[in-house]
């Protein structure tokens, strides 16, 4: 992966162009950055800040050979390649929040966003957008709503970009690859459950306007979350919006 890199200055997201190559038949491990998104794109229809003075914005166009039922489980796997790049890179210990985030003692450091195309039985594509939040400054830091951090703000020093993409470019590789094997699936569960601090947490779950609150329990086999509810039943959510409460 990592053949070609199409790099931008500027871009309103890296998801589109790289939805698009997918659309018109680009082979996988295409990877499109851009120094400055102006339009970044999150989860749930939120937007995704990120200035040229110091974020990493990068989409990959993936071509799993998994059942689309799985594909929950790619945000997991990206999640984990995250993790152990910037370990292997700072040796800084980061949480991973389900489904797809990742963070440094509770404030975000880094966002995930998959957008797939597929049929029953077969996966056509699967763009995995990741952002990190690489140089950014305290003054941007403060101006976003929610508790958000930077490697700079943790490392208290600028970092090089570049090391970071190419790290993380393999170890995506590695994840992916993975899941194309039931082994590979189990290991990436079990990885995340370790890693997962959402497990154990009392939290909050919306979901179409509406929520519950429960303790998360587990992860099932295909990347959910499972929750023990207040009334004592077990829900399992694929999609939700989840609140760490305590
Ligand atoms: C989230 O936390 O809601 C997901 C954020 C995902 C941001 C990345 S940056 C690269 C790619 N391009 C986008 O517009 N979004 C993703």
């Amino acid at each position: 992966w990592g053949h070609p890199i199409l790099y931008w200055e500027s871009l309103d997201s890296t998801q589109e162009p790289a939805k698009s190559l997918a659309r018109q038949g680009a082979s996988e491990g295409v990877v499109v950055i851009s120094r400055e998104q102006k339009a970044g794109r999150g989860r749930l229809g939120r937007t995704w800040l990120s200035p040229e003075e110091g974020s990493i914005s990068l989409s990959v166009l993936t071509r799993p050979n998994i059942d689309p039922s799985l594909l929950q489980l790619l945000s997991l796997s990206t999640a984990i390649a995250v993790h152990d790049s910037l370990k292997e890179l700072f040796n800084i210990d980061l949480e991973l929040k389900w489904p797809n985030d990742v963070l440094f003692r509770g404030a975000k450091l880094c966002g995930i966003l998959i957008e797939a195309s597929s049929e029953p039985g077969k996966v056509h594509y699967a763009v995995i957008g990741v952002g990190i939040n690489a140089n950014l400054s305290p003054q941007i830091l403060r101006s976003v709503d929610k508790p958000t951090t930077s490697l700079k703000a943790i490392l208290g020093k600028d970092v090089h970009r570049g090391k970071i993409i190419a790290t993380l470019i393999r170890k995506l590789e590695k994840e992916v690859k993975n899941l194309e094997k039931n082994e590979g699936i189990t290991e990436c569960i079990q990885k995340y459950s370790k890693l997962c601090s959402t497990l154990g947490m009392k939290v909050k779950v919306e979901q179409n306007d509406q929520f519950t609150v429960g303790t998360a329990t587990g992860i099932s086999p295909l990347g959910n979350l499972i929750v023990k509810m207040e009334d004592g039943s077990t829900s399992t959510f694929a999609a939700a919006d989840i609140t760490h409460l305590k």
